[in-house]
């Protein structure tokens, strides 16, 4: 049976582990994915983590956030072993009717270049693509 939830920082070993078995480029666990960072982000009230759980055992997760002007989906990971079920679009659409009860209008999300199974999902969830955008940071260290 499948189920989706909002996961804790209870959730915390689980999920770095999901992630992890994932190959999950992007997670900072030293930085603002670390547990205390994610216990601080989930107390905000402007991050739910969703994740989806087979038979009891978490094979998917998804980060939504928002700053009160626009959503963002982040940190989308399925287990390898159960890809292709619909399971990384049915999380996406779950945390964008989170973002819409939060009063969220327009949702975003950062695609590498090179993922094209990430990017066929999000165009097949109705994200469009805008060629040519850079992504600028400012860092306070390589960890965050
Ligand atoms: C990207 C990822 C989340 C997809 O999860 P998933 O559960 O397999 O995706 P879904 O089954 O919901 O697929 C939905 C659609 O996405 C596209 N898609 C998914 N995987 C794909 C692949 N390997 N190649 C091409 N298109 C793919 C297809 O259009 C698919 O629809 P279809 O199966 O009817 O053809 C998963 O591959 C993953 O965890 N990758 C590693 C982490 C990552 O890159 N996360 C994204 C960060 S932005």
């Amino acid at each position: 049976m499948d189920d989706i939830r909002a996961l804790q920082v209870q959730d915390y070993d689980q999920l770095i582990a999901l992630w992890q078995q994932a190959g999950l480029r992007s997670a900072k666990t030293d930085g603002r994915d670390s547990r205390a960072a994610i216990a601080r982000q989930l107390q905000s009230g402007l991050q739910t983590i969703l994740g989806l759980e087979n038979d009891g055992q978490l094979v998917g997760a998804v980060m939504a956030t928002h700053d009160g002007r626009k959503g963002w989906i982040n940190r989308l990971a399925i287990d390898p072993q159960f890809r292709r079920r619909g399971y990384g679009l049915q999380l996406v659409e779950a945390a964008e009717q989170v973002l819409r009860q939060q009063g969220i209008q327009i949702i975003a999300v950062l695609v590498e270049g090179d993922n094209a199974a990430s990017f066929n999902l999000f165009q097949k969830a109705g994200y469009v693509d805008y060629p040519g955008i850079h992504y600028m940071t400012k860092r306070d260290s390589s960890t965050v």
